[in-house]
């Protein structure tokens, strides 16, 4: 299936919503991105967005040698993304739930989770392509204003909340989905007219992801209201004299399973069914939040997303005409890894292999401050070398692949397999673009921040700087306040 949504060549995007619903629906093909069916993905070695032509590397048409190895070259390690798989992952995201919501004249409104990358550069292109967005702290509101989302597009679903951060979203017209009964207490009077839509995020009792702190939606989670008091919440804003009403859940982050997301339609439902029965509340928009996994390992099956949309749409239609709804609600999503995970990989340059005890050390210059979800979450991210290309290339050692942090665990993979490694050699980090340089640390035994590109085509972009050293320790951040011990 090809669909000529947004050219790779002219990069002009079909601006109407309508048209490019209906052709995302019609499947016409084209000569550039594909919408590739979810159950289809990661067939093929290797992982995306890395091709292989003539044993090297190659990012879309650009050669990984060409960023590192030629007389131009990026300073390792460096973010590379691939714009052309950044726009499949959305359009193959909001394909199998447009389509399956649409058989029931029921609307998908995907809001992009920009906590997963924030760059500017790939907010704009998701933009373009018709994204809302799901933040959750108001700096991530006011980057994505300055990035060029109207206040309307943007959701907001932080947790700890300030009267301030409150306000100002309310005054700013950024729709809440409040996370405590405690926040409407904090609304000042004049803002209640502001206050159109009322939502909570609510806590399903239902909970998965791909580590225990990825983990969000369980009784006793500090997101959300427990399940006991959304009634109450709801209430809550019945008495403020709202009239129009949304509600929100995100159960962890992370699972590559189709049951949980099943679960927690059928816990929405029960949820919402409480709503009409006790207090004659329907909703104008459902916001089932984000969580849809990616496969890390190479055996790992892709999550089978169109079960996802096909069974939930259908759940979703059934109970609410049961439940005698007017007007069907808006179906909200707030993918963020799915988006850009794959879209990325991080180049990273061999310093040193040692040996210690057993372990066979390819220490190199990327490390926990690059990339931590290794350190953090225990991830696996599948290292290759630039060798692996090579199919010549046949001998193979075991390394473990650890950073220049001076923290022991600073390790990027422990046990990985790849043709013998010598000093400078470049090594591939895949599945990098989510979690990955937004969680970066910049401050940490002074490293800085990693330079990011985007090749597109032929074209290398550079969308972020480096943060250097300087800029770290640098006069107006910090060596003025030494003045201290001047006086
Ligand atoms: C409220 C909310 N929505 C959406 C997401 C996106 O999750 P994911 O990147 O797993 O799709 C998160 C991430 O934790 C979140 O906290």
């Amino acid at each position: 299936m090809n669909y000529s949504l947004y050219r790779a060549d002219s990069m002009k995007l079909i601006r109407d919503p309508k048209k490019r619903h209906e052709l995302l629906l019609s499947e016409k093909s084209s000569n550039g991105i594909k919408v590739i069916p979810s159950q289809s993905r990661y067939k093929y070695d290797p992982m995306p967005p890395l091709v292989i032509e003539n044993n090297k590397f190659k990012i879309e048409e650009v050669l990984l040698d060409e960023l590192v190895r030629s007389e131009n070259q990026f300073p390792t390690p460096l973010y590379v993304y691939s714009k052309r798989r950044l726009i499949e992952n959305y359009l193959t995201f909001e394909h199998a739930f447009s389509s399956a919501f649409s058989k029931y004249g029921m609307n998908v409104i995907i809001n992009y989770a920009c906590k997963a990358n924030s760059n500017p550069t790939i907010l704009r292109i998701l933009l373009e392509l018709g994204a809302n967005i799901d933040a959750v702290t108001v700096e991530e509101v006011k980057h994505c204003m300055a990035c060029g989302y109207e206040p309307n597009q943007i959701f907001y679903t932080g947790v700890s909340n300030s009267k301030e951060d409150i306000n100002w979203l309310l005054e700013n017209g950024v729709q809440i989905n409040f996370d405590a009964i405690e926040d409407l207490k904090k609304i000042n009077k004049i803002n209640l007219e502001h206050l159109r839509t009322g939502s909570f995020r609510v806590i399903p009792n239902i909970s998965a992801g791909h580590h225990h702190k990825t983990h969000t939606g369980h009784e006793g989670s500090k997101f959300g209201v427990p399940y006991s008091q959304i009634v109450e919440a709801y209430a809550h804003l019945v008495d403020l004299g709202v009239k129009k009403f949304g509600i929100h859940c995100h159960i962890g982050s992370g699972s590559l399973e189709v049951e949980p997301f099943i679960a927690t339609v059928n816990a929405m439902m029960e949820i919402l069914t409480k709503l009409k029965k006790e207090l004659g509340i329907e909703v104008s928009y459902i916001d089932f939040g984000g969580g849809f996994g990616v496969p890390y390992r190479l055996e790992n099956e892709p999550i089978n997303l169109k079960e996802v949309a096909e069974s939930s749409a259908k759940i979703i239609h059934n109970r609410l005409k049961e439940l005698g709804y007017k007007t069907l609600p808006e179906i909200h999503y707030e993918p963020g890894r799915y988006i850009v995970c794959d879209a990325s990989v991080i180049l990273t340059r061999v310093n040193t292999i040692k040996r210690s005890g057993d372990t066979n050390y390819a220490l190199v210059d990327a490390s926990m401050a690059t990339l931590i979800r290794p350190a953090m979450y225990d991830s696996y991210h599948h290292i290759l070398s630039e060798k692996s290309a090579n199919s010549n290339i046949t001998e193979k050692e075991e390394y473990c692949v650890a950073g220049r942090v001076c923290e022991s665990g600073d390790v990027l993979n422990k046990r990985i397999m790849l043709p013998k490694l010598s000093e400078g050699d470049i090594l591939i980090i895949t599945n990098a673009g989510a979690y990955g340089y937004q969680m970066a640390l910049a401050t940490y035994n002074g490293i800085g921040l990693p330079a990011q590109v985007m090749i597109s085509e032929k074209s290398i972009y550079p969308i972020s700087n480096p943060l250097v050293t300087q800029e770290i320790y640098g006069l107006s951040r910090a060596y003025n306040y030494m003045k201290l011990f001047n006086e």
